[in-house]
């Protein structure tokens, strides 16, 4: 999922054109202030009563097509590269700018960004840059981190109001529906209100948007229900065809159920939802993410309230991938993340850590309207015939089951 490459140099030039925040140190001061950190924690070996600290064999500085120098050095017999890289964090506080250590043969680089991150990074460029299902989520000065929903369909995160999850899933879906205009369907599930997500009910990928619990719970009927749902035609049409993984297969179209706010999704008070029907959201959203993968289902589902009841198990074990904005403390961190770390973001609307291989902090890219960008799919739709039968007076959106049928 990572990667850097042909896009990485798209955000050399970004980055550095943008208005950051100046250099405060030379090249020789960052240098200065490594060796000063080797010294100042006793960093080294002693050998016959002098200390022997890492030493400098060669360096990268000034080359414009990066957004960082590169600082080798050799390692100190005895001192293992694992305990380098946790100096990572030491640097990146002492120098005030992105520190990445990297190892090679006995040797460990340390890559020193040469801007502090920027807060606002424009989306625009990006796009056109990644193809079919692999998407960007966010860059640093090291690389521009990429997903790719082939290899891992499910997707969830969460944090605190105002950070950015919207404008996050937007980007997502927007570039999905840019990439792929005729292989996609999307189902939204909206639980602030639709405020954010209704207009795309015009869009020609966009089947559905759904925006309150009982009409999430019909769509989810449709969606994974035992019978006449779309997970039980498409096992009656793998089953039929010998297919087991659907991108083994000719089926072009993949389907994904976007999901703002799944904590409104599972612990809602409407009285409406009683407890056997919060039982069958939960076993539909489980056996989406449980089986929907290899069937040509993706998901991304989202919380402001970081807690175990929104982020159930059985959702995030079928979801390694994880996108965590800031949260108030370690324990939202855990939940979203399965680690500490989130609360100690910055504070800057876009910034994000992902976990996918590793823990990476990027920051989101910004676009101010992403409407514009699928403004020409709009069509004029059918009335759609209704969903599963629940009484919810005249709130019922439809579900248009003609597009759920497999190509
Ligand atoms: N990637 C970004 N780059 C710069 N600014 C951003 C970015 N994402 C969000 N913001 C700023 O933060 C504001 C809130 O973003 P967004 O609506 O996505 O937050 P949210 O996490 O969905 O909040 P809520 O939980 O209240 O729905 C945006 O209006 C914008 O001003
Ligand atoms: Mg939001």
């Amino acid at each position: 999922m990572l990667e850097v490459g042909a896009i990485s140099v798209t955000i050399t030039g970004i980055m550095l054109g943008y208005e950051g925040i100046r250099r405060m140190w030379g090249d020789k001061s960052d240098l200065k202030l490594i060796g000063e950190l080797f010294e100042n924690i006793n960093f080294g070996i002693k050998r016959n009563g002098e200390m022997e600290y890492p030493k400098l064999i060669n360096k990268d500085i000034g080359d414009e097509k990066k957004m960082y120098d590169t600082y080798i050095y050799t390692l100190p017999l005895g001192i293992k590269f694992s305990l380098f890289k946790m100096l990572e964090e030491h640097l990146t506080d002492g120098i005030g700018r992105d520190v990445k250590i990297e190892s090679g043969e006995r040797i460990a680089k340390i890559r020193v960004a040469r801007e502090v991150l920027g807060d606002k990074i424009p989306l625009a460029p990006f796009l056109g840059k990644t193809k079919g299902w692999k998407v960007l989520i966010g860059v640093n000065a090291f690389e521009a981190v990429t997903h790719d929903f082939e290899a891992y369909p499910m997707v969830v995160g969460g944090g605190a109001t105002r950070f950015g999850k919207t404008v996050f899933m937007k980007n997502v879906m927007t570039q999905l529906i840019l990439q792929n205009p005729d292989d996609i369907e999307i189902y939204i599930i909206d639980l602030k209100g639709g405020l954010e997500f209704k207009k795309y009910k015009k869009i020609k990928q966009v089947v559905d948007v759904v925006d309150n619990p009982i009409q999430a719970f019909k769509l989810l009927g449709s969606l994974a229900g035992e019978s006449d749902s779309w997970l039980s035609r498409r096992f009656e049409l793998f089953d039929k065809e010998g297919y087991n993984d659907i991108t083994k297969t000719p089926i072009r179209k993949r389907t994904f159920l976007i999901v703002d706010e799944t904590h409104d999704l599972f612990k809602n008070t409407d009285p409406r939802i009683t407890n056997q029907v919060k039982k069958k959201i939960e076993n539909y959203m489980a056996r989406l993410a449980a089986m929907g993968g290899g069937l040509g289902f993706r998901m991304l589902a989202f919380t402001q309230y970081p807690v175990k009841e929104a982020m159930p198990q059985f959702v995030k074990q079928n979801a390694p991938v994880r996108i965590g904005f800031q949260t108030a403390d370690g324990v939202a961190s855990r939940v979203i993340m399965d680690q500490d770390g989130l609360q100690d973001l910055p504070g800057i609307p876009g910034r994000c850590m992902v976990k996918s291989f590793k823990y990476t902090t990027v920051q989101v890219p910004w676009y101010l309207n992403h409407y514009d960008l699928v403004k020409q799919y709009e069509v004029i739709k059918d009335e759609p015939e209704h969903g599963t039968k629940i009484d919810e007076g005249n709130r019922d959106t439809p579900i248009n089951r003609q597009a759920i049928v497999p190509k």
